[in-house]
C-alpha cells in the first residue's frame, strides 16, 4: 500500500529523493530574498508535535511552512494531554479530527510514525523516531554534500560516533548507499555492532578515527546520544574525545577539499573540536541553512503533488 507521508529514506525509491533534491534546489535562492513567503501551500495546515526536544528541526519545519504560506500550530510533549495519560494512537486521532493537512511528528519510540500512519488518513512527516530514521536529515545532507561535490556516486564518507543510537546514521547509510557512495561507519565497539556491515558491500567498519579519516570526501560527525543509553557506553567524556572527536590533525588524512558536517547539536570539545567546528570547511550551518528548503520541498511534493511511500498492511489477526 502507498500512502502519502514521508516515513523514511529507507522505502524510498531513488527517483523520488533525486525529486525532493530537485525541489529542494528551486527553493534554495529563497533564503536570499527579503519577501520569502509564498502562497504555494495557502489554506494549509500543518500540526507539528513533537515528543522529543529540538532546535533546528522543529523551527526549520516551520520556518518551512510558514514560507510556503501554511499555518502551523506546534504541540510539544510538555503541556499537552500527553502528560495526562492519554495514548499516542489517541493524541493522534484528535489532532486529525481537527483536519490538518499534515502532522509532522518526532517520537522517541523507533518506529511510532510508521505505526500512526496505517490509523490515520493525514499524512505523517517523520521528524525523527527513536534511533530508527531522519528522513529530512538524511536529504539536507545530501543536498549539502550535493552542493559542494558533483556526484554521491563513489564518494568516500566517513559517519563517526555513536553510529548504533543515532537515527541520522541509519538515514543517511540508506541515502548514501542508494546512491552509491562508499560509508565507513566509525565508533567505539559497543556503538558500532557488526551487523551494520551487513547494510550494504559498500558499508564498512573501523574502530579507528584515523582510517575512517583516510581518504574521506565527506566527515560527518555524531553526537554521543546520552538520552537513549545514559553515560555507560562512554567511560569519560575526555576518553571519548581523544578517541573519537575529531581534531585539527586528524584531517590531514582527509581529501585536502573534505567537508566536515554535523546534524547539531554539537558538543564542542566531545564529538568535535571547537576549532574544527569554525573551519571554513565545516558545512555544519549550510545543513541548518539546508534544512529549510528541503523540508519546503517535502511539504509541497507532499501536499501539492501527492507525494507517497510504501507502508505495510495492518496484519489482520482476528483478535
Ligand atoms: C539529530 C536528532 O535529533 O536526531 N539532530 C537533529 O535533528 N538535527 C541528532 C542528535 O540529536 O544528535
Amino acid at each position: 500500500m502507498h500512502k502519502r507521508g514521508l516515513l523514511g529514506i529507507e522505502s524510498l525509491a531513488i527517483e523520488q529523493i533525486q525529486q525532493v533534491l530537485d525541489r529542494a534546489r528551486f527553493y534554495q535562492p529563497l533564503q536570499a530574498r527579503t519577501g520569502k513567503k509564498l502562497d504555494t501551500l495557502l489554506g494549509k495546515t500543518i500540526i507539528h508535535i513533537f515528543y522529543e526536544s529540538s532546535t533546528r528541526t522543529r523551527t526549520s519545519f516551520e520556518i518551512a511552512a510558514k514560507r510556503l504560506g501554511a499555518d502551523t500550530v506546534t504541540i510539544t510533549a510538555k503541556g499537552s494531554s500527553v502528560d495526562k495519560g492519554e495514548s499516542l494512537l489517541d493524541t493522534l486521532n484528535t489532532l486529525a479530527a481537527m483536519r490538518p493537512d499534515a502532522i509532522v511528528m518526532r517520537h522517541s519510540a523507533s518506529g511510532a510514525p510508521h505505526f500512526l500512519a496505517r490509523y490515520l488518513e493525514t499524512p505523517i512527516i517523520n521528524a525523527g523516531d527513536g534511533s530508527h530514521e531522519h528522513p529530512t536529515q538524511a536529504l539536507l545532507d545530501a543536498l549539502t554534500i550535493l552542493d559542494h561535490k558533483p556526484t554521491l556516486a563513489g564518494l568516500r564518507v566517513a559517519i563517526i560516533g555513536d553510529i548504533v543510537h543515532s537515527r541520522v546514521a541509519r538515514s543517511n547509510l540508506h541515502l548514501l548507499t542508494k546512491f552509491g557512495a562508499q560509508v565507513v561507519l566509525c565508533g567505539p565497539p559497543p556503538m558500532l555492532p557488526q551487523a551494520f556491515e551487513c547494510f550494504s558491500p559498500n558499508v564498512s567498519r573501523t574502530f579507528h578515527i584515523e582510517e575512517a579519516i583516510t581518504g574521506a570526501d565527506v566527515i560527518m560527525m555524531l553526537r554521543v546520544q546520552l538520552e537513549r543509553h545514559g553515560a555507560s557506553f562512554v567511560a569519560s567524556p575526555n576518553e571519548y574525545f581523544r578517541f573519537y572527536g575529531l581534531q585539527l590533525e586528524h584531517l590531514q588524512a582527509a581529501r585536502p577539499d573534505a567537508i566536515v558536517m554535523h546534524p547539531g547539536p554539537i558538543n564542542r570539545g566531545r564529538e568535535i573540536g571547537s576549532e574544527v567546528a569554525d573551519l571554513p570547511r565545516s558545512v555544519i550551518l549550510n545543513q541548518v541553512e539546508n534544512g529549510i528548503a528541503v523540508r519546503m520541498a517535502v511539504l509541497d511534493l507532499l501536499l501539492t503533488r501527492n507525494f507517497s511511500q510504501p507502508i505495510e498492511e495492518l496484519q489482520k489477526t482476528g483478535t
